[in-house]
């Protein structure tokens, strides 16, 4: 909707240009907002104010002159002056009624594909091999699965890149302990708290010298690709990651195992960038060690920072390998676009492995590394979120606690579901409150995670958004069928307010494709369905008097308000029930 207005401005402004009555030299960046009150109409824009200084003119005549050349269209039914030159539109409600039921009839809700559609790589999850994942893993995990999919949804080529941490030298220590299992343990292997396993390997390490000069002997043969502890390796690589693949399934994330793309991927490149940053005189020696210095980057004596990127026993590190895969992003994955979802504390090693890959000529400039940064899940007191002992939380038991809390939450709402479809609805709320918890909030913050918060019925949480759904769906099922829909005519202050919603449901899912930031749909979903609520308290659709032509618009308002939720909170990863 902003964007066709913007279309129109732009019109008016090359019209304004041929006829001298602007510099032809401006370039205005048109901005078209929604407005609060409706009593302003349903959009502005600040045009003539921004435009007005440049041309020498005063604003309020300038916003005269752009009314007076705004090329004729269907979709304006009025226009305004307001205050210092705001122009106000007020939408065409015969083309708003036509743009609902064109939202109702399309599967995508008539959100526009994105042009150009583009390759782009989305950076997240990334647990650790032989660790589980914590609760902190959820937010990478759940805000980047949101993201991958919008981007999918808008046409794109997205290629999910699960970054795990299956390299380094504790391979050693649990290639040599998980030998030490196996040969004290007749049957097949059965690791199901992979934590411990981790624990008893490194005191193991730290406390048997027989066992460590074994362990520091695999990461060498490791490294050199021999058969044994490659395999051994990929065994510790396959056991975390069939555990993780439970928890994405739980999770309804849509990664896979085919996704993974791990640091030990780019193992075999390091050697090459690391002689390839040599010859381009980048990196230089320095007490043994290789190091490039980025002057663009201070360090806290304000000397040019300096990124070691091999050391001086050999050995790789952690940024090096997000060089090469940088590089490799680009080069062969052929990315326009990448994302990572890491964690705010990365940004400092992110910008220095992205502007060493810029300075070697891996990543052109066109090409856009992004972090999409976020900040730390806090408990109730504020402080990192812990178990009552102070240990991190498994990802495991807190979903487990959502069930359980959901369960009773259902228990009490929905007495009289059949206990199958009771399951289903506990398993969709209690996956749905932790996620959109995690997701509905600007994620570039800490959050404080409150079970009290996300499981309730009331405010901006998943069961409202759910239960918003599934009332409309009790509402073709008690009222009248989808059959029964029919042509849209907007006449209601109410109806009006939920349509002008209804159609910022395009705008607002590129936006979020844009920035990476899925809050923004969290945001308006919720007020598409505070919209709908009050719509449906506004305007009957079975009472007596009612109209038929009225039900039969109402009813495509509501179909049109149900496909807007469930897409929506679809490409949040959030499911929709027919009954609750
Ligand atoms: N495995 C890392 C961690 O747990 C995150 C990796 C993120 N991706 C990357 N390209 N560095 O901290």
């Amino acid at each position: 909707m902003k964007a066709q207005i913007q279309q129109l401005l732009e019109q008016t402004v090359s019209s304004l240009k041929a006829a001298a009555l602007i510099p032809a030299e401006l370039e205005p960046r048109i901005q078209v907002d929604n407005t609060k009150d409706k009593a302003h109409g349903d959009l502005a824009t600040n045009l003539a104010m921004l435009l007005a200084k440049p041309a020498g003119k005063n604003p309020r005549e300038l916003a005269q002159l752009i009314i007076a050349h705004l090329p004729a269209s269907t979709l304006v039914a009025k226009t305004e002056i307001a205050g210092p030159g705001f122009i106000n539109f007020f939408l065409d409600s015969t083309w708003l009624a036509k743009q609902i039921e064109a939202i109702a009839a399309s599967p995508k809700a008539e959100v526009k594909p994105a042009s150009p559609a583009q390759t782009i790589v989305v950076d997240y999850s990334a647990p650790n091999v032989a660790k589980e994942m914590a609760v902190h893993h959820i937010r990478s995990t759940v805000i980047g699965d949101a993201v991958t999919r919008t981007l999918e949804f808008l046409g794109h080529n997205v290629i999910r890149a699960n970054h795990i941490g299956d390299w380094g030298t504790q391979f050693g220590m649990l290639i040599a302990y998980l030998e030490k299992v196996q040969n004290e343990q007749a049957s097949e292997l059965e690791l199901s708290d992979l934590e411990a396993f981790y624990r008893e390997a490194k005191k193991h390490y730290d406390e048997d010298e027989v066992f460590a000069e074994r362990a520091r002997g695999y990461v060498v043969k490791l490294q050199g690709g021999d058969e044994y502890c490659r395999a051994m390796w990929k065994k510790l690589v396959d056991i975390t990651m069939a555990q993780n693949q439970i928890i994405y399934d739980r999770l309804n994330v849509s990664l896979s195992e085919k996704d993974v793309m791990g640091e030990s991927l780019y193992n075999p490149m390091l050697r090459a960038v690391v002689e390839d940053l040599t010859a381009k005189g980048l990196a230089v020696e320095s007490e043994g060690a290789l190091v490039v210095y980025l002057d663009e980057i201070k360090g806290k004596d304000g000397e040019a920072m300096a990124v070691i990127i091999q050391k001086r026993d050999g050995g790789f590190l952690y940024a090096t390998t997000d060089i090469a895969c940088a590089r490799y992003r680009v080069e062969t994955l052929k990315a326009d676009r990448v994302l990572y979802f890491i964690d705010s504390r990365q940004h400092q090693h992110l910008q220095q492995a992205w502007l060493i890959a810029r300075k070697a000529g891996y990543v052109p400039e066109q090409v856009s590394l992004e972090h999409h940064a976020f900040g730390m899940m806090l408990g109730k007191d504020g402080k990192p979120f812990k178990t009552r002992t102070g240990g991190t939380v498994k990802l495991s038991e807190l979903l487990d606690e959502a069930e359980l809390r959901a369960g009773a939450l259902i228990a009490e709402k929905s007495a009289d579901l059949p206990e199958v479809e009771k399951a289903k609805v506990i398993h969709a709320v209690a996956m749905g409150a932790v996620k959109y918890a995690d997701l509905s909030k600007n994620r570039t913050t800490d959050y404080i995670f409150d079970w009290d918060n996300m499981l309730t019925f009331e405010g901006n949480t998943a069961p409202y958004l759910q239960y918003a759904y599934t009332r409309i769906q009790s509402i073709f099922r008690r009222v009248g069928d989808e059959a029964q829909a029919g042509a849209v005519q907007i006449t209601a202050p109410a109806e009006e307010t939920l349509a002008n919603k209804l159609l910022q449901f395009n705008d607002v899912v590129h936006n979020v494709a844009q920035k990476g930031m899925p809050h923004l749909l969290c945001t308006y979903l919720y007020e598409l369905s505070g919209c709908f609520m009050s719509f449906y308290e506004a305007c009957p659709i079975n009472k007596e008097g009612v109209t038929a032509a009225e039900k039969a618009s109402r009813l495509t308002l509501c179909q049109a308000t149900a496909k807007t939720l469930t897409l929506g909170l679809s490409l949040l990863g959030i499911e929709t029930l027919e009954r609750m």
